[in-house]
């Protein structure tokens, strides 16, 4: 039987050409369009497959795990999110995973920062304004938005991202840090003079709230209705984590209202769908995913994935290991 090394999407041409001259005699298969439903990846994962290069786009329920072949040894997701993996049934299965953290984080930093700019300054608006050709010159009134520097930056989920969003937000825009984690972070606090506050005060004081925490049962929906009517009527929420944390319906209803000033999302509830009238709203940015899109940062992932399968497959321990 051949050995076979499926990979779900496209990939970084230097690490795939990597991996197919360190795993000679593998046929590694690259899975070339975008879409790719769970029956056809089982399809693609034909028996003799021994590694998976996946992304967040698959879904790996535990139904999706029991039903590949007993010769996958290790998955390894383009992502440093995992929550569409049951790592619990890949553990049954001794099957290894790895993700991608660390290498993602100062871009997907960048994203969180740029969207809290676009959101208070309005930028897209103000873009289509320009093109429109209705810019008939300066006016003291014009387009007004909210100003950033000082304001004061809640942060859920103070992890690699969302420390460093709060560096950039402290150092760079003289913001007050507010965070919200399960666990107090010493050196944090310091470096940021940021203080640990509970959830319900974050969302009452913040004036920019940004989620940077991962998509767990406690996490889905954490933002909702209640907690939008809690926050003040200029403030804006940044979501470059998962989308389901957010209650993307009940956003619609408080950005359409004013009942806040804004959002910028970067991830979706029912990705890649839209609630019905998000799209429709021009307080809210809304990107397509690009979190870690830069060439250097998915090289980087690239590298991670494909030395993390070739590492499990000679019996080592890949780095980044989460099972
Ligand atoms: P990380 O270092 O693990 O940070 C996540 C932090 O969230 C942890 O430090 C954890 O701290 C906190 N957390 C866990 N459960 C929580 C809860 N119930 N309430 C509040 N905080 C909680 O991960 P990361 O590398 O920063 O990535 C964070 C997430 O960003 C990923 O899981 C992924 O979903 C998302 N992401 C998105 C993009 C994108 O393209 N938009 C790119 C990369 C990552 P405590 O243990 O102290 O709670
Ligand atoms: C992207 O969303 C990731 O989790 O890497
Ligand atoms: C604006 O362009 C100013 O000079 O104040």
């Amino acid at each position: 039987m051949e050995e076979r090394i499926v990979i779900t999407r496209p990939i970084p041409q230097a690490p795939l050409n990597w991996l197919r001259e360190e795993m000679t005699g593998a046929d590694v298969a690259v899975h070339d369009r975008d879409d790719l439903s769970t029956s056809e990846l089982l399809k693609l994962c034909v028996d003799g497959t021994s590694g998976m290069i996946v992304t967040l786009a698959d879904n790996l329920s535990r139904s999706t795990i029991e039903r590949l072949p007993e010769s996958v040894k290790v998955i390894s997701t383009y992502a440093v999110g995992f929550n569409n993996i049951d790592l619990e049934a890949c553990r049954e299965r001794g099957i290894a995973v790895t993700n991608t953290p660390d290498v993602l984080t100062d871009a997907t930093a960048e994203v969180a920062v740029g969207l809290i700019l676009a959101c208070a300054r309005s930028f897209i608006p103000g873009d289509a304004l320009t093109r429109r050709g209705e810019f008939n010159g300066w006016q003291p009134l014009l387009h007004l938005g909210h100003q950033v520097y000082g304001v004061k930056v809640g942060i859920v989920g103070a992890g690699r991202i969302g420390q460093r969003v709060a560096h950039t937000m402290h150092h760079g825009f003289d913001c007050p840090i507010l965070y919200h984690s399960r666990s107090r972070k010493l050196q944090f606090d310091e470096s940021c003079r940021a203080e640990k506050v509970t959830l319900e005060q974050l969302i009452e004081e913040s004036d920019i709230i940004s989620l940077h925490c991962p998509l767990t049962a406690e996490t889905r929906h954490l933002l909702g209705a209640s907690e939008f009517a809690a926050m003040q009527d200029h403030t804006i929420v940044v979501n470059t984590a998962r989308g389901p944390c957010i209650d993307e319906a009940a956003l619609v209803e408080v950005l359409r209202s004013g009942q806040i000033a804004g959002a910028g999302l970067d991830v979706f509830e029912n990705e890649p769908e839209l609630a019905p009238g998000l799209a429709e709203l021009d307080n809210v940015v809304v990107l397509p995913h690009i979190g870690s899109a830069t060439y250097r940062t998915r090289d980087a992932m690239g590298w991670l994935c494909v030395r993390a399968v070739a590492a499990e497959l000679r019996g080592d321990t890949a780095k980044n290991r989460l099972v």
